[in-house]
């Protein structure tokens, strides 16, 4: 007898409480997307199928994350729940000090506001927005250097999220002594596509921070999926754990923050931690007055239970195993079908080219937009546009569009099977091939900032179906 050597990669779970997907008609969804101003964000979740949104808070957890939270130690200081999380934080990171927040913007505001000032600039492969907007909240600057073949949306490179050496370099040599308070380093690159970063890279940029004293910083909320990446397609990591590989790519770092949300399999959580014992310091004073006393920072007892676990169910090997592939396999069927997408497919979500796809709608019509309500209308699939819509209206009310407009599709972590897969490109191709009768949208009523969240929209043309 030979054991089998599987073709399927299964769920490496079994299933043991289960959440109702409500099955909705055509005619429910056009009326709950018209009522929420045809705007999915707007969309009460139940209305959804399947959500993919984020995979930000949106996991599952483990038998044993919940088992570990109904014996947690809700204790207002000094927790043994809060050393249990300090010591799993410790043993991955590596790093001194550990800042428990309630979630990643709140590491990156505690971080932001103790290190940047008016005028600074910090070099990173891509900012996320909300590392971004802490940026340019203190008056910084926050500079997205990806590397060449990121801008390349079909290239088929295996590390698209790392950063422009050469220009990290330029910009280091030429800034004015003291205006460089970090290099940062977003890790899978989500800005552009959730593309990983090789440990090449991060080596080198991390020894081009070094060589002038700046601080190199990791965005830490995907840290498995790099690992895994790093695994699968970089020579001399095959045979290395992703922990290991972790804990190689945190030696090359001086802090990072994180989104425990993410790859902390927690539904809420995050933290700063860092090396710098006065820097540490001015972080927990500010910690104090935003998040709380030290040992919770935004957390319940229960979740940091919660992230100590998740963070080392995260590296698991067989569990990042399927969730690569499980977004992969999307992506080779939609490959297959002529449906365009940001290609290699990244560690957390596949990118539909809008732009592409509905290439007979103007940049001005919104085709991200109109792509990824078609998804929900025909289907109850919920993304998220990544285009004109979120990113198209400048601070002086003007309108700048997106080269491209994309959907996102966020896988959440542990929560769909190969069946919701498979489905999901049924609904995707199904759109593909009525394309023709996509109409665009135009805005009724728009906030001043973040109007993708709030907009109330209109369809150019009266829906058919
Ligand atoms: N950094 C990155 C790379 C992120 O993707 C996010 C969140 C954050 C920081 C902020 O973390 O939400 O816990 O405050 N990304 C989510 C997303 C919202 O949908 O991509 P947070």
């Amino acid at each position: 007898m030979k054991p089998l050597q599987p073709k399927s990669i299964i769920e490496p779970f079994r299933i043991r409480s289960v959440e109702p997907i409500r099955m909705t008609t055509f005619a429910q969804r056009r009326q709950a997307l018209a009522a929420a101003g045809w705007n999915p964000f707007q969309l009460r979740a139940e209305d959804v199928l399947i959500d993919l949104l984020t995979d930000s808070g949106t996991g599952a957890m483990s038998s044993r994350q919940w088992a570990a939270m109904i014996a947690s130690d809700e204790s207002y200081a000094g927790a043994a729940s809060f050393y249990r999380f300090e010591a799993a934080v410790r043993d991955i990171t590596g790093f001194k000090h550990v800042i428990p927040t309630h979630q990643g913007r709140a590491a990156e505001h505690i971080l932001f506001s103790c290190i940047a000032k008016p005028g600074d600039v910090i070099p990173s492969n891509a900012h996320f927005d909300t590392t971004r907007a802490h940026v340019e909240n203190r008056g910084a600057r926050a500079l997205d250097l990806p590397c060449a073949e990121a801008r390349d949306i079909t290239a088929r490179h295996p590390f698209k999220g790392n950063i422009d050496l050469e220009a990290l370099r330029r910009v280091l040599a030429e800034a004015s002594p003291g205006t460089v308070p970090a290099v940062m380093m977003t890790v899978t690159n989500n800005a552009c596509g959730g593309q990983p970063v090789s440990m090449a890279n991060l080596r080198a940029a991390s020894e081009i921070a070094r060589a002038h004293r700046v601080p190199f910083i990791i965005d830490a909320c995907r840290f498995a999926e790099n690992a895994w990446f790093v695994k699968t397609r970089e020579p001399g990591y095959g045979d290395r754990a992703p922990i290991d590989i972790a804990r190689e790519m945190f030696a090359l770092a001086d802090a990072c923050t994180m989104s425990a949300k993410k790859d902390g399999m927690a539904n809420i959580g995050g933290f700063l931690a860092l090396n710098d014992d006065a820097l540490a310091a001015r972080c927990r004073n500010l910690e104090i007055l935003t998040e709380g006393f030290p040992t919770y920072g935004g957390m319940a007892g229960y979740d940091l239970e919660a992230v100590a676990l998740g963070l080392y169910e995260a590296l698991d090997e067989e569990y990042l195993r399927y969730r690569i592939r499980s977004i992969e396999y999307l992506g080779e069927k939609l490959v297959a079908a002529g449906i365009p997408i940001v290609q290699p497919t990244g560690g957390h979500a596949v990118y539909l080219n809008a732009s592409a796809l509905l290439s007979h709608l103007p940049a001005a019509h919104y085709p991200g937009w109109a792509l990824n309500n078609a998804l929900y209308l025909v289907g109850g699939v919920r993304g998220v546009e990544i285009g004109s819509v979120m990113f198209g209206r400048q601070p002086d009310g003007s309108e700048r569009l997106a080269e491209t407009d994309l959907v996102r599709l966020a896988f959440p972590r542990r929560v769909y099977t190969q069946s919701h897969v498979d489905y999901l490109a049924e609904v995707i191709v199904a759109v593909a091939e009525q394309k023709r009768e996509l109409t665009g949208y135009r805005i009724v009523e728009q906030a001043p900032v973040l109007r993708h969240f709030t907009a109330r929209l209109e369809p150019l043309a009266p829906l058919g179906g």
